[in-house]
């Protein structure tokens, strides 16, 4: 086939456990580094690496992806030149603060180890601390192997993972830890396990567990994003949905971002409040116009500024009842 990668001529991708390398992807790239190039033909894996380059920034998480793609490639090359083949660990950490693209990532990648056949299935089994930690002694253990079982061909994503090492020794936490400690021994290239969190307690939490570092050698850095980025990702939201921005409107949804990034906390919700800002101000598009009898192609598609409706604290303003921050 052309353009695939055949990984799986060698059983898949070896994943060794006890590699010492470290590749830091935590350092932060210029932007101007276009990871996945245009001139490229990447045949199956087309979708997924449009996909990707689709995403706003994360310029890291690209480079990464092509690195992988080129070592995928050369690594059928040395095959097929008789020369031995390289073995990597694919298991990760993603630090980032929340609306930051972690789970996307997670979803888009799990796809893509499909296509390049590192993985079965592809598929995210997306969990966080009480969906791994039991009320009695063994209870952690069973239900964390039942989410590795889940995650068997795919990926096992745990959020807030540094939240396992709470309480300390006698948490049932360290139970977890041991328990996918040994299933990554057990399940060797069969699963991928990426840990997720906030940037300090992610390194806290690898740090403290010495058995933790040299299994997780891919570390990528989610970073909050620009206001610029923050806008580039609102209008995609909106062109996907067939809507876009009045200049007015763009001008107050930039006011309000600024202010909500100058007040410097970490759970803003970056991405996802973008989002969510977004579809309340459609919401409140729709309650304008319910009454007026013949509206355009355009008004239907434009949001104003009257749309965008914030509380003096910042928090969006809602017509209905809301869920949302
Ligand atoms: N780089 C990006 N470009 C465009 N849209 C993005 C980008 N990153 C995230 N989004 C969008 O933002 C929303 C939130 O992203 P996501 O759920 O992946 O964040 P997260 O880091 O997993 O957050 P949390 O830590 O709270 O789980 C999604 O709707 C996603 O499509
Ligand atoms: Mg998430």
């Amino acid at each position: 086939m052309k353009g695939r990668v055949k990984a799986r001529e060698s059983h898949r991708i070896q994943v060794v456990l006890d590699q010492r390398v470290e590749h830091n992807y935590s350092s932060d790239f210029r932007s101007d580094q276009v990871a996945i190039r245009a001139d490229e033909v990447y045949g199956e894996l087309q979708p997924c690496m449009d996909e990707i380059n689709n995403l706003i920034g994360l310029s890291q998480v690209k480079k990464f992806i092509r690195e992988i793609y080129a070592w995928l490639k050369v690594c059928q090359k040395r095959r097929s030149a008789g020369l031995t083949v390289d073995q990597q660990v694919l298991h990760m950490v993603f630090t980032g603060n929340p609306g930051t693209g972690k789970t996307t990532v997670a979803r888009i990648f799990g796809r893509l180890f499909k296509e390049m056949e590192v993985l079965s299935t592809g598929h995210l089994v997306e969990v966080e601390r009480a969906d791994l930690v039991g009320e009695y002694i063994g209870h952690t253990a069973q239900k964390t192997r039942e989410h590795v079982q889940k995650a068997l061909g795919g990926i096992l994503f745990i959020d807030e993972a540094y939240s396992l090492a709470r309480g300390g020794e006698k948490d049932f936490g360290k139970e977890a830890i041991d328990t996918l400690v040994k299933a990554m021994e057990d399940h060797k290239n069969d699963f991928v396990l990426i840990l997720a969190g906030y940037p300090a307690e992610m390194d806290r939490f690898i740090r403290s567990n010495p058995g933790l570092p040299s299994r997780f050698p891919i570390k990528l850095n989610f970073p909050d994003f620009t206001i610029q980025e923050l806008i580039a990702i609102g209008e995609q939201m909106l062109k996907e949905r067939q809507y876009r921005l009045s200049v007015p409107a763009r001008e107050k949804l930039k006011g309000y971002l600024l202010k909500e990034i100058g007040r410097g906390w970490n759970d803003f919700g970056n991405a996802r409040h973008v989002r969510n800002v977004l579809e309340q101000a459609i919401r409140n598009q729709a309650v304008r116009l319910l009454h007026s009898p013949y509206p355009t192609r355009d008004e239907l598609m434009i949001l104003r500024a009257e749309d965008f409706q914030f509380t003096p604290e910042g928090s969006s303003k809602s017509h209905t009842y809301s869920w949302y921050t």
